[in-house]
C-alpha cells in the first residue's frame, strides 16, 4: 500500500531531522549566549546579531516541522486511500460462503474504523516515533560535545521508561482488541436492527432491541473505560520516572557548575538537552501504546485480505461462444458446513431451450441446487456438465455472463429505476430494449405512472416499490441481459395471478432456444415446463412431465389437488357473494 509514498516519508523524516537539529543548535547559541556575550564588553553591539540566530532557528525549525508533517499527511492520506479502494474491490470478491458467514457490521467496522486506525498510524504515530529518536540522537550526540558524563547520566533512567512503556503496550494491544471487537459487535447490531426495522416494529420488540443493544453498549463502554484507565495509569507512571531523571540530571549538572567543571552557559544549555530527551522519550511510550492500536486494526484488515478471493477468470476450460445450455446433473451432492448435506444424489438432464421446473416444500433445496449453475457454490460430490464440460471447469465470470437469475429476494440499488434494469449489461442499450423488457416483465405501465418514469429513483429519496414491483423490475434486469440459461427463482412469488399469467406469456415468447429454470410453488406456473422436478429434503423424488405426474399417485398430484381445490373453493365462494 504504500509503494510510491516510501520517498515521501523519507524525506518526511529528513525534514524532521533537520527541525531537530536546528532546535539543538538553538541550546549551543544560548551557551554561546550566556557564556560569551552576556559578559563581555561589547554585549550590546552583538545582542542584535544573537537575536537574529534566535530567530532564524525557529523559523527553519518551524519551516521544517511543516514540511515533515505536510509530506507524512500526504503519504499516509495516500496509502490509506489505496488500501480503502483495495478492501472495497476485495470484499467484493470475496466467495459467497465468506459472505454468507460474516456480517456486514463486521466488515464496515473494519473497512471504516480500523482503516483509520492505520492512517493515524501512517500519519502520526510511525512519523512521530522517527522524530522523537532523531531527537534523542541528535540531543545525546550534542550531550556529549558537552561533558561525557553528564551525558551518560541523562540517561540513566530512560531504559525503566522504555520499559514501562512495553509494558503499558502489550496491554493496551490487549484491551484495544477487545474494544475493537465489541464496537464491531454493536456496528452488527446497529446494522441489523435497521435493515430489520420493519420486523421489529411489526412484533413491537423495540424494548427487547434496546435491551441488547443497551447490554451490548455496556460492554462497549466497560471495555473503552478500561482502554482509557490503562492509558491514564500510564502517564502519572511514566512522569514520576521522568521527573527522577530531570531532579538528577539538574542536580549532578548544578554541582558541576557550582564547582566549576562546566560554565553557567553549558549548564543552561545542558538543562534544554535533558529536557529534549527525557520529555519526547515520554512520548515515544505513549506512541508505543497508541502503536498497538494501529498494529491490532492492521492485523484486523490483514484478516480480510488474507482471504482468498473467489477467481473470476480461472478456469481449465476457457469458451469462446454461447452456451448451448444442455445441463446434466449426475448424482450430484452438496452441503454448506461441511457436514449436513443439502442435496443428495441429484440426477437430471435436459436439452438446450427446455424448460425445467423445481417445485417442492420451503427448504427442499431449490434454490440451493440453481445456486450451483453460476457456480455461487461448487457441489461437493457427483457432477454437473454444461454442453459436455464439467461446470467446474468454467471460468466463473463467463457462467455468470450466460446466466440470468432473478434472486429469491428482490434487490435493487438507490438508484433510478433505469440504471437498475441496466445494472447487467455492460454494453449500450437502446430505450426501446429496457421499455421491452419491462413490457416483458409486466412493469413498463407501473414505471409509467411513477413521477418522473424510468428515471425515478429508487429507495429512500424516489418511490418505495411493492415487493411485486420490485421483482418484477429484478426480473426486467435480467431479462435485458439477454442469457442463454434464465433461472427464474420464485421471481413470481409476490405477483397477481393475472399479472403472473401475463409475464408467463411474455415470457413463452421470448423463451425459445433458452434453457429456462423457474422455480415456483403454483402448479400452474410450472405446469407447461418440458421436465418438472419435484423435491423435498434435499432430493429428487419425482420428475415427468405435468401429465405424467398427474397420472401417478405422489406429491406432485397431491399438491395439484389441494390448490385446485382452494381455487374452487374461492370462485365458489366469489360467486355466492356476487349473486
Ligand atoms: N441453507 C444453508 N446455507 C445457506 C442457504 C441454505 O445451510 N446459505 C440450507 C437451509 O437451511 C435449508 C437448505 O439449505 O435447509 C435448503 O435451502 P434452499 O435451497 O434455500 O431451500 P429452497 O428449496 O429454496 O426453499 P424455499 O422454497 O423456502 O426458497
Ligand atoms: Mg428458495
Amino acid at each position: 500500500m504504500l509503494s510510491g509514498y516510501h520517498w515521501l516519508y523519507v524525506v518526511a523524516v529528513a525534514a524532521v531531522g533537520f527541525s531537530a537539529v536546528a532546535r539543538t543548535a538553538f541550546y549551543y547559541l544560548l551557551r554561546y549566549f550566556t557564556d560569551d556575550v552576556l559578559g563581555s564588553e561589547t554585549a550590546v553591539s552583538r545582542l542584535p546579531w544573537v537575536a537574529l540566530g534566535f530567530i532564524a532557528l525557529a523559523l527553519f525549525q518551524g519551516g521544517f516541522t511543516f514540511l515533515s508533517g505536510k509530506w507524512s499527511a500526504e503519504a499516509a492520506e495516500g496509502a490509506t486511500r489505496r488500501l480503502r479502494d483495495y478492501l472495497y474491490d476485495h470484499i467484493q470478491h470475496l466467495s459467497f460462503t465468506y459472505h454468507d458467514k460474516t456480517p456486514t457490521g463486521e466488515l464496515i467496522q473494519r473497512a471504516t474504523s480500523d482503516v483509520d486506525a492505520l492512517r493515524r498510524f501512517y500519519a502520526d504515530q510511525a512519523i512521530g516515533a522517527g522524530r522523537i529518536i532523531l531527537l534523542f540522537l541528535v540531543n545525546f550526540a550534542a550531550l556529549l560535545t558537552l561533558n561525557v558524563r553528564l551525558a551518560l547520566i541523562s540517561i540513566i533512567l530512560i531504559p525503566l521508561v522504555l520499559l514501562t512503556s512495553v509494558f503499558f503496550f502489550r496491554k493496551v494491544s490487549q484491551l484495544y482488541e477487545e474494544f475493537q471487537e465489541q464496537e464491531a459487535k454493536l456496528s452488527t447490531t446497529l446494522q441489523e436492527n435497521l435493515s430489520g426495522i420493519r420486523v421489529v416494529k411489526a412484533f413491537a420488540r423495540q424494548a427487547y432491541e434496546m435491551d441488547k443493544f443497551e447490554g451490548d453498549n455496556f460492554e462497549r463502554y466497560t471495555r473503552g473505560k478500561r482502554l482509557l484507565i490503562m492509558h491514564a495509569v500510564y502517564w502519572p507512571s511514566t512522569d514520576i520516572l521522568v521527573f527522577a531523571q530531570l531532579i538528577l540530571g539538574y542536580f549532578v549538572g548544578a554541582t558541576m557548575a557550582i564547582n566549576g567543571i562546566i560554565t553557567v552557559g553549558t549548564f543552561i544549555a545542558y538543562m534544554g538537552m535533558l529536557n529534549m530527551i527525557a520529555w519526547p522519550l515520554r512520548q515515544l511510550g505513549r506512541l508505543i501504546v497508541d502503536m498497538s492500536t494501529g498494529i491490532v486494526s492492521f492485523g484486523r484488515v490483514l484478516a480480510i485480505i488474507r482471504e482468498d478471493r473467489e477467481p473470476l477468470d480461472v478456469g481449465q476450460h476457457q469458451p469462446t461462444g454461447p452456451v448451448h445450455g444442455e445441463i446434466v446433473f449426475d448424482r450430484v451432492g452438496f452441503h454448506y458446513d461441511g457436514e449436513t448435506a443439502v442435496l443428495h444424489n441429484i440426477s437430471f438432464r435436459c436439452q438446450p431451450g427446455q424448460v425445467i421446473a423445481l417445485i417442492g416444500s420451503t427448504g427442499a433445496g431449490k434454490t440451493t441446487l440453481v445456486n450451483l449453475l453460476p457456480r455461487f457454490y461448487d457441489y461437493n460430490e457427483g457432477s454437473v456438465t454444461l454442453d459436455g464440460v464439467e461446470l467446474r471447469d468454467y471460468p466463473r465470470r463467463y457462467l455468470r455472463q450466460q446466466i440470468g437469475i432473478v434472486q429469491q429476494e428482490p434487490f435493487l440499488f438507490s438508484r433510478t429505476i433505469r440504471e437498475n434494469i441496466l445494472y447487467g449489461v455492460g454494453r449500450n442499450v437502446s430505450d426501446e430494449e429496457i421499455e421491452a423488457a419491462a413490457r416483458a416483465a409486466a412493469i413498463h405501465e407501473v414505471i409509467l405512472t411513477f413521477p418522473d418514469g424510468y428515471s425515478t429513483l429508487v429507495g429512500e429519496k424516489g418511490v418505495t416499490l411493492s415487493g411485486g414491483q420490485k421483482q418484477r423490475i429484478t426480473l426486467a434486469r435480467t431479462l435485458l441481459k439477454d442469457p442463454r440459461i434464465l433461472i427464474l427463482d420464485d421471481a413470481t412469488s409476490s405477483v397477481d395471478t393475472e399479472t403472473e399469467t401475463a409475464i408467463r406469456e411474455a415470457l413463452e415468447q421470448l423463451l425459445p432456444g433458452r434453457t429456462t429454470f423457474i422455480i415456483a410453488h403454483r402448479i400452474q406456473t410450472v405446469m407447461n415446463a418440458d421436465l418438472i422436478l419435484v423435491m423435498d429434503k434435499g432430493n429428487i423424488i419425482q420428475t415427468g412431465t405435468h401429465d405424467e405426474l398427474m397420472a401417478a399417485a405422489g406429491t406432485y398430484q397431491r399438491i395439484f389437488n389441494l390448490q385446485s381445490q382452494i381455487e374452487n373453493e374461492l370462485e365458489e365462494d366469489l360467486a355466492t357473494t356476487a349473486s
